[in-house]
């Protein structure tokens, strides 16, 4: 099994961020829209607590996966694509990129302008980016709820994109990413 990526596909390292970062942040969605309606009890705290020690992973997926795709090549778009779907492709993977690292570094700032820092899966206490901060907390809770929901646009866009390349174009985009390159 190889590591690094190559001109045919995806190597596992890139791969298992890619799925890990996907399952992630399902559920971080998942918390993160039920959370917030439940009722003040232990299970709101523990949900919370989850949420964050979740979030910061994905920060440090997205800037390992940042690192490593400077560090590597990346498998070329299929020749053929015509300059729009190209820019389309291109936009939407940077935003995607973009938008692991606002959400998460907006959501830990969150916490720090509540005063409710992050403990990392109970091991660690997170220090906090900054102090308790009321107006600081509104605008921040207002960026990390949009720049959600404009990941999931993103999300839908790069998913109808991969089927699109799998079911109309024919070619490989969508399946090398579904398992690592062999050789
Ligand atoms: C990629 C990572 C993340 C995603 C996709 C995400 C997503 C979300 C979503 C969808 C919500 C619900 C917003 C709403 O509709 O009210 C939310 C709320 C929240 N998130 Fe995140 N989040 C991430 C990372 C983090 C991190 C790293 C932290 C803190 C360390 C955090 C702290 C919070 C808090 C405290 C709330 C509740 C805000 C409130 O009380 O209304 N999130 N997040």
């Amino acid at each position: 099994m190889r590591l690094t990526n190559s001109e045919a596909g995806y190597g596992l390292v890139h791969w298992a961020i890619h799925w890990a970062t996907v399952g992630l942040v399902f559920w971080l969605f998942y918390l993160g829209w039920t959370m917030t309606d439940l009722p003040l009890s232990p299970q709101k705290f523990q949900d919370y607590a989850l949420h964050k020690s979740l979030g910061l992973t994905v920060l440090m997926l997205a800037g390992l996966r940042i690192v490593w795709r400077r560090l590597n090549e990346v498998p070329p778009l299929p020749d053929g694509m015509k300059r729009h779907e190209t820019i389309l492709a291109k936009a939407t993977h940077h935003g995607i990129y973009v938008l692991l690292v606002l959400i998460p570094l907006t959501g830990w700032l969150y916490s720090g302008a509540t005063a409710s820092p992050a403990n990392y899966f109970g091991l660690w206490e997170v220090p906090d980016l900054i102090g308790a901060n009321e107006t600081a907390a509104k605008v921040l809770k207002v960026i990390h709820e949009w720049a959600g929901n404009l990941l999931a646009v993103f999300i839908i866009l790069h998913v109808a994109g991969a089927l699109k390349h799998h079911f109309i174009d024919r070619d490989t985009v969508l399946t090398r990413m579904l398992r690592p390159v062999k050789d």
